[in-house]
C-alpha cells in the first residue's frame, strides 16, 4: 500500500524518525525501491543524496578513493559546521579522526591500533571479554527481578570492556559515559553549545595526562599504543592522539549496547527464535549477526564525491555529499531473504551495519565477541524473560538505539 510520508527531507534530518523503528523502516523501503539516491535538502542543513540500497552503499564504501570521508563525516546543522570551520582553520568536524581522514593518512593512522583489534588478538581476549560478561548479568541478576536492562546493564558492559582496553580505571568509567555523552548527543550536534565545549575539554585534558604517563611508564593498554603512535615517521599530533582515543571510547560503547539491548527486544518479541536459540547455542554467532542486522545502531556516515561519477543511475558532481544509511542494506529484499523476519539463524546475512571497505568498522570483531559472550552468560543464568513496561529510543540520526527497556526475569 502507497504510504504518504510527507516532508522526507524533515524525516531525515529528525532525530525522533529514529526512535520509531516502524516507520524509519517503511521509509527506507519506499526508498530502495523509489528513490534509491535521492537528493535530500533539510532546512538548515546542507543537502546530499542520499543512499539506500545494498548494492549502492556497497559501491561507495568500496570506491574509497572517489568518495572520501573528509571533509564532511556526519550530517549537522550548516551552522555548526560553520562555527567548526571557523575556529579550526576550515575543520568542520569536532574531531580529526579516522573517519574524517583518507588515503594514506586513514590507513597509517588506523594501522597504530589494527593489530589490536584483528581477529587473532580479539580472540585472545574471549576470556577477560567473558569474565566481564558474568560480571554483568550478575549485576543483571542483584538488580532484578524487575529493571531496566538498557540503564542498569547494557550502557555499562561495553564501557567497561572498552575502557579497560583503553586503560582507565573501572572508576572513572561513569565520568567517561557522562562526556563522551555530553560531546556525542543529539542536542550537543544541534547547538553548538558550551556544556559540550566543556565535556570535550574535559575528556581531552583527562586523556592528555593519560597519554603522557604511558609514554613515560608504557602498559599493556591501548593508551600507549595510541601515544607512541607515529604517522609517516613523525609522532601523531596531540589533537589527532586526543581524538583517536575518543573515537575508540565513543564508538565502542553506545553503538554495542544498542545492539545487545535491541538483540534482547527483539528475542522477547519473536519467542521461537528466543527458544531455538536456548535450545540450540551453537546459534550464537548467527544470531549476533542477526542483532547486528535488526538493530543497525549507526544511522550513517557521510562520504564526499572527489570527481564526477555515477551511483547506479544517477549522476554525482564532484563536491557532492552522500549519505550512507547502514541499516538499510540489511532490509533490502534484493539481497535478504524475508528482511521483515528476526531469524537467529539466518545465513548467509550480508547486511552492512559494520560497513564495508576500507573504512569499515575497526571495532567489528570486538563488538561481535561483546554481543556474543553476553548472551551466552545470560542464557546461563536467566530463564523466563518478558517485557515489563513500554520500551523507549534515543532520539538520534547518527547513532541511537534503545534508551530503555523494562524486562521482568527469573533466574535458572
Ligand atoms: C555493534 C557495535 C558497532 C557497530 C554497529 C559499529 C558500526 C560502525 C560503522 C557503521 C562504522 C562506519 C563504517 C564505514 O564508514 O564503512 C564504524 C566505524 C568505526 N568503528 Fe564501529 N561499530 C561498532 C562497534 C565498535 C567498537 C566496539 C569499536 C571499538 C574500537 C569501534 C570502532 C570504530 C572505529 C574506530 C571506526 C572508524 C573506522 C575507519 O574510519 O577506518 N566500533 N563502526
Amino acid at each position: 500500500m502507497a504510504h504518504d510520508f510527507g516532508n522526507i527531507d524533515a524525516m531525515i534530518a529528525d532525530p525522533r524518525t529514529y526512535m520509531d523503528r516502524a516507520t524509519y523502516h517503511a521509509l527506507f523501503a519506499h526508498l530502495r525501491r523509489e528513490e534509491p539516491v535521492r537528493w535530500t535538502a533539510p532546512e538548515g542543513i546542507a543537502p546530499f543524496w542520499l543512499v539506500s540500497r545494498h548494492a549502492d552503499v556497497h559501491s561507495v564504501e568500496s570506491r574509497a578513493s572517489v568518495f572520501l570521508n573528509a571533509p564532511r563525516a556526519v550530517m549537522r546543522p550548516v551552522a555548526v559546521e560553520e562555527a567548526l570551520a571557523a575556529r579550526q582553520a576550515g575543520h568542520k568536524e569536532i574531531i580529526r579522526s579516522m573517519n574524517n581522514m583518507d588515503g594514506e593518512e586513514h590507513r597509517q593512522v588506523r594501522a597504530i591500533t589494527s593489530r589490536n583489534f584483528l581477529l587473532p588478538s580479539v580472540r585472545r581476549m574471549t576470556d577477560e571479554i567473558d569474565a566481564i560478561a558474568q560480571e554483568f548479568v550478575s549485576r543483571l541478576i542483584y538488580k532484578g527481578p524487575e529493571t531496566d536492562f538498557v540503564q542498569d546493564v547494557a550502557v555499562w558492559y561495553p564501557l567497561r570492556v572498552i575502557m579497560a582496553l583503553l586503560g582507565v580505571p573501572a572508576g572513572d568509567e561513569a565520568l567517561m559515559l557522562k562526556l563522551t555523552r555530553e560531546i556525542f548527543e543529539e542536542k550537543s550536534r544541534d547547538e553548538f553549545g558550551k556544556q559540550r565545549d566543556q565535556a570535550q575539554l574535559g575528556f581531552f585534558s583527562y586523556f592528555r595526562d593519560v597519554l603522557e604517563d604511558r609514554r613515560k611508564n608504557p602498559r599493556d593498554d591501548l593508551a600507549t599504543t595510541i601515544a607512541n603512535g607515529t604517522v609517516n615517521g613523525a609522532p601523531l599530533p596531540e589533537f589527532e592522539s586526543l581524538s583517536y582515543c575518543l573515537t575508540v571510547a565513543t564508538a565502542g560503547h553506545d553503538t554495542t549496547a544498542a545492539t545487545i539491548a535491541g538483540g534482547l527486544l527483539a528475542l522477547i518479541e519473536n519467542p521461537d527464535q528466543m527458544q531455538k536459540l536456548r535450545a540450540d547455542v551453537s546459534l550464537i554467532d548467527s544470531a549476533v549477526e542477526e542483532m547486528l542486522r535488526w538493530v543497525a545502531p549507526v544511522k550513517h556516515f557521510f562520504r564526499t564525491a572527489a570527481e564526477d561519477t555515477r551511483i547506479g543511475e544517477t549522476a554525482i558532481r564532484a563536491g557532492d555529499s552522500v549519505m550512507l544509511a547502514f541499516p538499510s542494506p540489511g532490509f533490502d529484499a534484493d539481497m535478504v531473504e524475508a528482511p521483515e523476519e528476526f531469524r537467529v539463524d539466518r545465513a548467509p546475512n550480508p547486511h552492512l551495519a559494520l560497513g564495508s571497505g576500507p573504512h569499515a568498522c575497526l571495532g567489528q570483531h570486538l563488538a561481535r565477541l561483546e554481543i556474543r559472550q553476553f548472551f551466552l552468560a545470560f542464557f546461563d543464568r536467566i530463564d523466563e524473560i518478558a517485557l515489563n513496561g513500554t520500551p523507549s529510543y534515543s532520539p538520534s540520526s547518527f547513532i541511537s538505539g534503545l534508551s530503555s527497556l523494562p524486562v521482568k526475569f527469573t533466574v535458572k
